[in-house]
């Protein structure tokens, strides 16, 4: 199952990063480095975690028009990036581009369908018609349409987007807690296991493993 376990590194510090990475060799399918470690960092964080033998989520939700996006995921392949992202709503000539940028097989490409931290007030006032259920599998079908390998979704959404999208289709979800874990802010969270047995292929696991005190440990316990 460790394969499955995707540790999300959110630090500033590359000395932190480094050393979580290091402390978890072995635990984990592949580490995530999000918004804030590349702000703070720069590529050099990732080609680094590359050069550990570390497989590396590049976690950075790209949404623009198609020519800026798919160029941003070209570099994100070049810098050795195992897994990158994309926001479907950025539209299906720009998921068709950044494809044709990072070639089925040569890394995951994932669309990001909504946001959790919206609910159905805010997507209507941002414009969306449907609630978050049926924007997330409308979504979810686009990004599959435009040949995307999977989606980021909550736990809530795994079963629907399993049904919708069929089996090849990959589901990442965060919101992993297990019964034992402070919930931090998630709200909707479910255990690991649940979550694969759900349909989850991989799960997205940060402060329960990066703030204790044994993470190699933690990360094992995630499956417990
Ligand atoms: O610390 P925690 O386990 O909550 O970290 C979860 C990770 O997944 C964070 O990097 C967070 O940004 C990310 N994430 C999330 N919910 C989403 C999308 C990404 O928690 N809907």
């Amino acid at each position: 199952m460790k394969e499955r376990l995707v540790v999300a590194l959110d630090r500033s510090s590359r000395d932190e990063i480094l050393a979580l990475a290091n402390a978890l060799h072995g635990a984990a399918g592949m580490l995530k480095i999000g918004l804030q470690a590349y702000v703070a960092n720069g590529p050099s964080i990732v080609r680094a975690l590359v050069d550990r033998g570390e497989k590396v989520f590049l976690d950075l939700k790209f949404h623009d028009i198609p020519n800026t996006a798919s160029h941003a995921v070209a570099e994100a392949r070049k810098l050795g990036a195992s897994i990158v992202n994309v926001h479907a709503s950025g539209g299906a000539a720009m998921m068709r581009a950044c494809r044709d940028a990072m070639p089925r097989g040569e890394g995951l490409l994932l669309g990001v369908t909504i946001l959790t931290s919206l609910g159905d007030d805010d997507l209507a006032a941002v414009g969306y018609r449907d609630d978050s259920e049926a924007s997330v599998l409308r979504l979810a079908r686009l990004a599959q349409d435009a040949g995307l390998d999977g989606v980021v979704a909550s736990p809530r959404e795994i079963a629907a987007i399993r049904k919708a999208c069929g089996s090849d289709f990959i589901i990442m979800t965060p919101g992993i807690r297990g019964a034992a874990d402070e919930s931090d802010d998630q709200k909707r969270t479910m255990s690991a296991s649940a979550a694969v047995a759900t349909g989850a292929n991989y799960v997205v696991v940060g402060r329960p493993i990066t703030e204790a005190s044994d993470p190699h440990a933690a990360a094992a316990a995630v499956w417990g």
